[in-house]
């Protein structure tokens, strides 16, 4: 069953929160819940409504997975403890490549992130912390693309007939799950979160193994960690919806220092977008893609080519895989 949608021009922001504040306690009772915290709006969101409604007794965690962005887990976590919000860093990093292992096919991958994260990192916390229940940022979008088979979005279940319980073993809670990426923003802004995280850029719950086509290698992952790094400094200024460097499998030849070198290509991709239901490639200034090119070329070992994604959403998606 889908969800209710509240349109983001209906949305009592307040009223929201008193709401989804009374079902968490209602839901969980005197119990413990749990909750993985990215720093993305959404699972920032989710995590102040978690702590409103049941303080210490929601244990929050920044799962480490090795695919996080540069000083990522740290800077969200300091953010969080700022607002009172406890965070333990779980270091994940080494189960999460062992499953990733070999694989290449982008459902595939997905399928590996989301067993790791749910079943083995998750169900290990449930069983520790004594929790009953996961409280999780899923969004209409999420369950909209998952049950039109688009793409398989690691946080849907109920929708695809897979009960958590069963095979998990423990609940999930959504309370986002009848608003969409503008609704976030707002709720998130009137929670008190700052800026930085309400206007925060989406970022997919894969991570960077979604910006890797083929295998995610932890080589890969430093390539684009670094790639994403450079792009994320040179269009800050942007105001678009989001950006994104994608590491692609296939090789090209390039030259470097007078030789042949069959290196790597980056694609960038910046999007303008309300909801992200469709989004058409930002007309950025030339100059600003030629200077990323050129920091790209030099600052990333091996990288030879760089592209700029034209193409809309539909038929494209806004990530690559
Ligand atoms: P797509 O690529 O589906 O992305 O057009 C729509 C928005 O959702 C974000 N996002 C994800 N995308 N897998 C994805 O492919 C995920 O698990 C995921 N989680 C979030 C994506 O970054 C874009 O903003």
């Amino acid at each position: 069953m889908t969800a209710k949608e509240i349109k983001t021009e209906h949305l009592d922001t307040q009223q929201f929160i008193d709401q989804q504040v009374k079902e968490i306690s209602s839901s969980v009772g005197d119990g413990i819940a749990i909750n993985a915290l990215s720093g993305g709006v959404d699972s920032s969101a989710v995590t102040m409504l978690g702590h409103k409604a049941l303080s210490s007794r929601l244990k929050t965690y920044f799962i480490e997975n090795g695919l996080m962005r540069a000083g990522e887990p740290q800077m969200i976590a300091s953010i969080f403890t700022q607002m009172g919000v406890n965070v333990e860093i779980v270091d994940a990093k080494d189960e999460f490549f062992q499953a990733l292992k070999g694989i290449t096919d982008p459902e595939e991958k997905r399928e590996a992130i989301t067993q790791t994260f749910y079943k083995k990192i998750f169900g290990r916390l449930v069983r520790e912390s004594g929790a009953k229940y996961l409280l999780q940022g899923t969004i209409l979008t999420d369950v909209d693309e998952t049950v039109a088979g688009i793409k398989r979005q690691h946080n849907v279940f109920e929708q695809l007939g897979i009960n958590p319980q069963e095979a998990f073993g423990y609940k999930i809670i959504e309370p986002l799950v009848q608003i969409r990426k503008d609704g976030v923003r707002k709720v998130a802004g009137a929670l008190g979160l700052p800026a930085s995280i309400y206007d925060r850029m989406p970022f997919p719950g894969p991570a960077l193994s979604t910006r890797v086509i083929g295998e995610a290698t932890l080589e890969k992952i430093k390539i684009i960690r670094l790639a994403t790094t450079i792009t994320e400094e040179e269009l800050a200024c942007a105001d678009v919806f989001q950006y994104m460097a994608i590491l692609h499998q296939d090789r090209v030849t390039g030259i470097r220092d007078g030789k042949r070198d069959f290196g790597l290509q980056i694609e960038i991709r910046c999007w303008d977008s309300v909801d992200a239901r469709t989004a058409k490639p930002t007309r950025l200034p030339f100059e600003t893609l030629e200077k990323l090119a050129r920091r790209l070329t030099k600052e990333v070992p091996g990288v030879v080519s760089v592209t700029y994604n034209i193409a809309q959403k539909p038929p494209s998606t806004m990530e690559a895989i």
